[in-house]
């Protein structure tokens, strides 16, 4: 039988708001599987035309999958958030780009004709599954220099990426940091964000870990209105002596949860639910993994030839930022100013904080909420940089555009 293409859309995302890991941290007592939960069955709230029993996947990413990320956790997130029996589930691993690559991976699926409607998205719980825990990496990887030993810490990658460019100095991360902290302050105060969270209820204790009541989390715990750049000067560079990189202008380490519904555009269509963003092109690219942060610019280049389109058609860019240097090295790749409103303009992971696999459906929901107030713009980029040296990059058309086409 002939199989043609299908359209692919982007029908909506939710997620939990983020949390700072560790034992202060808001979902401590929370389970990772129990935020996936909130995530899916707020989107099935959200979207009453579709009906469960429709779904024909769930595909959640964890960059750790043990405990309460293991045990495939699609299939059991989907259990627990009550989807019939009938729905299969399973988990996905890219690093940072878990959740992204659970959207292409389930959008691959619907433009073959495989699955009509999938739930994507992705989870880490930073403080249940520190990064690096229980993985044990081949000898070889250094012995045979295949990788430089730095590649394994996302901080000494992003210092090395400081030196590739040096044009790129300390202030100028902070600098960047500072307007990330603004904007996110910004797009609070303005009711962006919000609007894409689902509340989490959770369990509270003191330090002694006795009992302290129960709370309702609506907001992002890490982060930091106010940030000044002088602030920022004098913080400790931790994965260098005299270095560049932060806890200020680096995302920190967090909990949260992430879930989409991509669908063929038909379907959407047919059962009445939103058409947020249509899928152009993805594309994934591996570079040096010591210099990690580099990944974001040959995915782009990948991903817009497929396209037939260059960065000049780009309106609008959400941008992981693990590390400011790595948005900066994307930004002068491009020829795109530091400050350019095309580009992460609710803020980013330094703000809104960087759960790992969650990230991806996270630079998509923003996106959607854009493209929605931003009729002019056709064309939208998330993309993100990758553990061990990779790069992921989605375009996405505005299905509300109102230019010329
Ligand atoms: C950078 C990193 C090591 C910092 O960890 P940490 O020390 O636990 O971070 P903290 O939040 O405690 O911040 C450290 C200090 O900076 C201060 N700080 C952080 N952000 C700040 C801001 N915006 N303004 C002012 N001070 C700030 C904190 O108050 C803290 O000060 P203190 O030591 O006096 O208490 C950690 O966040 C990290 O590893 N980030 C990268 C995560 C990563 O690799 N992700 C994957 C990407 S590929």
């Amino acid at each position: 039988m002939p199989r043609t293409v299908r359209d692919v859309v982007f029908v909506d995302g939710v997620r939990t708001p983020f949390g700072k890991a560790g034992p202060k941290g808001i979902y401590h007592e929370t389970r990772a599987d129990d935020l996936v939960v909130k995530a899916i069955r707020e989107l099935l709230r959200r979207n009453p035309g579709l009906d469960p029993k429709k779904v024909d996947e769930v595909a959640i990413a964890a960059t750790t999958q043990i405990g309460d990320q293991g045990l495939t956790i699609g299939r059991t997130a989907g259990i627990l958030a009550g989807l019939p029996t009938s729905v299969p589930g399973y988990s996905i691993d890219r690093m940072c780009a878990g959740a992204l690559t659970a959207v292409t991976t389930v959008a691959g699926s619907v433009a073959f004709g495989a699955y009509d409607v999938a739930i994507a998205g992705g989870v880490e719980h930073m403080g249940r599954h520190p990064m690096g825990e229980g993985v044990d990496p081949n000898p070889r990887f250094v012995s045979e220099k295949l990788v430089d030993e730095s590649a394994l810490f996302m901080g000494m990658t992003a210092e090395n990426l400081h030196d590739r460019y040096p044009t790129i100095t300390k202030r100028r991360a902070d600098e960047y940091a500072v307007r990330s902290q603004e904007k996110a302050a910004k797009a609070y105060a303005n009711g962006k964000i919000q609007a894409d969270l689902v509340p989490v209820s959770v369990r509270r204790t003191n330090p002694e870990g006795g009992e302290t009541g129960w709370g309702l989390v609506t907001a992002d715990e890490p982060m930091r209105p106010g940030t000044t750049l002088e602030n920022l000067a004098n913080l400790k560079t931790p994965f260098r002596v005299h270095g560049r990189v932060t806890a200020g202008n680096a995302a920190g380490l967090n909990d949260g949860a992430t879930a989409s519904l991509i669908a063929s555009e038909d379907f959407a269509r047919a059962n009445g639910l939103p058409v947020k963003m249509r899928l152009v092109s993805y594309a994934f690219a591996g570079v040096e993994p010591e210099v990690m942060g580099y990944g974001p610019i040959p995915a782009t280049e990948k991903a817009l030839a497929q396209a037939g389109l260059s960065i000049s058609d780009i309106g609008l860019f959400e941008i992981n930022e693990a590390f400011a240097v790595q948005v900066l090295a994307f930004l002068e790749h491009y020829g795109i100013a530091d400050d350019d409103e095309r580009v992460n303009q609710y803020g980013g992971a330094i703000a809104f904080g960087h759960p790992l696999a969650s990230s991806g459906v996270r630079l998509m929901t923003q996106l959607a909420r854009q493209f929605e107030e931003q009729p002019g713009v056709r064309y939208g980029l998330t993309t993100m940089c990758v553990g061990f040296g990779m790069g992921a990059t989605v375009i996405w058309e505005n299905p509300h555009f109102e230019g010329d086409k």
